[in-house]
């Protein structure tokens, strides 16, 4: 049996360029990994893909059954015994913190210790693209950049603050939404002055994120979610730093040095009722490495 803890993710910078023919968006965005996790069991079995799910219902849940079908049909179906896979939900769904994205990943790296296949990541990394833009990521964190549709990673060694703390006002957001009313509103026809390959030369430094905090997406997001813009304005007064919404929302979050300073923050905002509210570390090393 192989056990792993699936991290959420937030986007500590998020930029987006053009719409490209594929109708996905050329992006970068800087990604962390924080202590908020499902939890996914694998288990032999004689046949088959057996899943179930506790904390959402599973059809929301295909990613991992994509997932894992996706090894079974690469490594050749009949080489393999089958698998009961099972996923403790903790992360909420469509909140813009990739959870159904770690999941996908966590399937592809447990089912390849559990069938002993040996991959490398980098051909687990290609695989997951297929599954979602954000799910490469997962291979390579716990900090990364990441570019292109999302599939371009770049690992950075960053010295963050030490805790966030996360704020769900329980609306659920469709990602899809997000990015074509984004494409609407902001992206004209003409070239952009800044293409992402000339940005990508010469990002910011973490620290210069950190302080000058930016998501392209929040302006949408926010347009049909208002509350947002005081949950993160009640982030900066109880001393978060780099608040901001996380992917297209609409969780947002901000950093803190201490646990302490982070939890004191945690308690004055779930006292406002604004949603539901988390301490999570920071992770300085992934679960899955
Ligand atoms: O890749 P994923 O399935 O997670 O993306 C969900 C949706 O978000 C896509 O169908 C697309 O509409 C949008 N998206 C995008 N550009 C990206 C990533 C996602 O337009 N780089």
């Amino acid at each position: 049996m192989v056990t792993l803890k699936a991290p959420a993710k937030i986007n500590l910078f998020l930029k987006i360029f053009n719409r490209r023919d594929d109708g996905y968006h050329n992006l970068v965005s800087l990604l962390q990994m924080v202590g908020l996790y499902d939890i996914l069991t694998f288990q032999d079995i004689p046949a088959g893909i057996r899943f179930d799910v506790k904390g959402m219902s599973s059809d929301r849940s295909n990613l991992v059954v994509a997932a894992a079908e996706l090894l079974r049909k690469e490594a050749g179906p009949y080489r393999l015994k089958g698998v009961a896979i099972s996923l403790i939900k903790q992360i909420p769904i469509s909140a813009g913190l990739g959870g159904g994205s770690s999941d996908a990943a966590a399937t592809l790296i447990g089912l390849n210790r559990l069938w002993s296949l040996r991959w490398p990541k980098e051909r687990l990394a290609r695989m997951g693209e297929k599954l979602g833009s954000d799910v490469p990521f997962f291979f390579y964190g716990p900090t990364a950049w990441v570019s292109g549709r999302g599939e371009m990673v770049e690992p950075v060694d960053a010295v963050l603050q030490k805790w966030a703390v996360l704020v769900n006002p329980g609306l659920p957001i469709s990602t899809a939404w997000v990015y074509e009313r984004f494409s609407k509103m902001k992206l004209t026809r003409k070239r952009p002055k800044i293409t992402m390959t000339s940005f990508n030369y010469k990002k910011p430094d973490v620290v210069r994120v950190i302080e000058k905090p930016c998501n392209d997406l929040e302006e949408v997001t926010m347009g049909i979610a208002p509350s947002l813009r005081a949950i993160k304005k009640d982030m900066g007064l109880f001393g978060g730093k780099g608040a901001l919404m996380s992917g297209s929302g609409p969780t947002i979050f901000a950093l803190f040095d201490t646990y302490h300073l982070a939890k004191m923050a945690a308690l004055e905002i779930r006292k406002k009722k604004e949603g539901e509210v988390w301490v999570a570390r920071v992770l300085r090393r992934s679960p899955f490495s």
